[in-house]
């Protein structure tokens, strides 16, 4: 299973289980990645499914910069790769990166990936580095489980995160990289995720689309994801190994990036964020046919801190719960967690929002002895909703102006609310 804690950043690009075989459940995974040229983008300027709309990109604010200059650039064609959608380019692969490790501290390589199909198991990154998929580049992930080993837990989580012991390996893994590059065109912060389609099975568990995990400056934009879970998942380690770790993750731009989980939320905060997570802007997302939007989750135990998260311009439709804050993810590495590390979650910054065909009200449900505060709230406006339709709100406080339907009383109307 693609477990979820991997640090740092680029954790998961997985993707299809093209043969569902129940014999295999956790193992047969067909990644594809689709450089995004390809991704059109429709009237809305937001990221669509390749070939589901022609059209035009968009977007003024962008980590677009150039390409960094890299002493080393090769294509993967130089180690032996062929992407012809059936041979196996894991050894191609490995070799690569295993040259342009070499050159981290002296310049920095890129790795060009031209058209074509590219099936590979994981295959690790490195510092310095560019993986540049040209237009028409895709990637592929084996569904020989051989080409997806065990790893070992991250310490920050202690231990496996969704079974004890090893997890299986990230399509494209790295740990504690600096400047690493995976687009077809640019960047200007530490790590760029950009035009990327990813591509999970709907109904397969523990997909992540990219989970940025204790990290900080990373900038994920114009995506498109499909995913069995989270499409964006911000993390931090796990309870007491992620409070002795210390790693935040800060400084993260999720942008442009829209996408459907059935059973799973657009962004989620969290649960793991044991090492803190601030400074986190998520705008001109675009969800549908989703369990949740935006969610944020914590548990007793966790400590850390969720704070400074701005979340603007969303637009839903057919998302049964548009916001969801939750306190109870129950699950702890192992039985020494400390029941007296609560979170804390400050300022949370919602505006811009607009929900078709919502099914339920938000749950906000922040954790007793540990409310969430500074929940600002300003045009908010859920369309769809029963008239029975009622807020769930506990252990929370802050200000809301233009919310519809009425919110809780927890959150009071403030006209001077200005979320900022
Ligand atoms: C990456 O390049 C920068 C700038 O040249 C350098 O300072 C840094 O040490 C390099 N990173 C590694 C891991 O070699
Ligand atoms: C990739 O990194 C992981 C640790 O993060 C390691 O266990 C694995 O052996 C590495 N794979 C290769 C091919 O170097
Ligand atoms: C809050 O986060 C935003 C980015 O979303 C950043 O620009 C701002 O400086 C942060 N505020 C504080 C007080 O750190
Ligand atoms: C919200 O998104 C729209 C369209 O993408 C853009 O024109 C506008 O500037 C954004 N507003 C803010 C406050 O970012
Ligand atoms: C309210 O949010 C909607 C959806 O993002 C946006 O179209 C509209 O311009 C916003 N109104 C104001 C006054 O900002
Ligand atoms: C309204 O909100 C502003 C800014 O958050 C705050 O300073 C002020 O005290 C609030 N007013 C009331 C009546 O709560």
């Amino acid at each position: 299973m693609m477990d979820v804690n991997e640090y740092p950043i680029v954790n998961k690009l997985i993707a299809a289980v093209k043969k569902p075989s129940w014999a295999f459940p956790l193992l047969l995974f067909t990644l594809v990645v689709i450089l995004s040229l390809q991704i059109t983008t429709d009237e809305s300027g937001f990221p669509e499914r390749p070939g589901s709309y022609p059209g035009i990109r968009s977007g003024s604010d962008t980590c677009d910069g150039s390409l960094p200059a890299r002493a080393l650039k090769m294509s993967i064609v130089e180690f032996g790769g062929v992407g012809d959608g059936v041979t196996s380019n894991t050894a191609a692969f490995v070799k690569a990166v295993k040259k342009m490790k070499g050159f981290e501290g002296k310049g920095g390589a890129q790795l060009n990936v031209p058209r074509g199909k590219w099936v590979t198991g994981s295959f690790n990154l490195t510092s310095n580095f560019t993986l540049f998929l040209e237009e028409g580049a895709v990637l592929m992930g084996s569904e020989d489980p051989k080409e997806w080993p065990i790893i070992e837990p991250l310490p920050s989580y202690g231990r496996g995160r969704e079974r004890l012991g090893g997890r299986h390996i990230s399509l494209i893994h790295g740990d504690g990289l600096t400047s690493v590059v995976i687009t077809e065109s640019s960047l200007c912060c530490n790590v760029v995720i950009k035009d990327m389609t990813i591509l999970a099975p709907l109904n397969a568990p523990n997909t992540d689309g990219i989970d940025p995990d204790s990290c900080t400056n990373v900038c994920i934009e114009d995506c498109y994801i499909e995913s069995g879970d989270d499409l964006v998942a911000v993390k931090s380690g796990w309870d007491q190994y992620g409070t002795s770790m210390a790693r935040p993750s800060s400084n993260i731009i999720i942008r442009r990036v829209s996408g459907t989980t059935p059973t799973c939320s657009g962004v989620g905060i969290g649960s793991e964020m044991s090492g803190g997570i601030s400074n986190i802007l998520v705008e001109n997302l675009h969800i549908r046919n989703s369990a949740a939007g935006i969610r944020i989750k914590t548990d007793k135990g966790r400590g850390g801190y969720i704070v400074n998260i701005t979340i603007t311009n969303i637009t839903m439709e057919k998302v049964k719960v548009p916001l969801r804050f939750s306190r109870g993810a129950d699950d702890h590495p192992d039985n020494r967690w400390d029941p007296k590390a609560l979170p804390k979650i400050k300022g949370i910054f919602i505006s811009n929002v607009v929900s078709f065909d919502t099914r339920k009200a938000p749950m906000l449900l922040g954790m007793e002895g540990a409310p969430f505060e500074g929940i600002c709230m300003k045009n908010v406006s859920l369309f769809g909703l029963p008239a029975t339709a009622r807020w769930n709100c506990e252990h929370i406080s802050g200000f809301v102006n233009g919310v519809l339907p009425a919110p809780c009383p927890l959150l009071q109307r403030n006209a001077s609310v200005t979320c900022a």
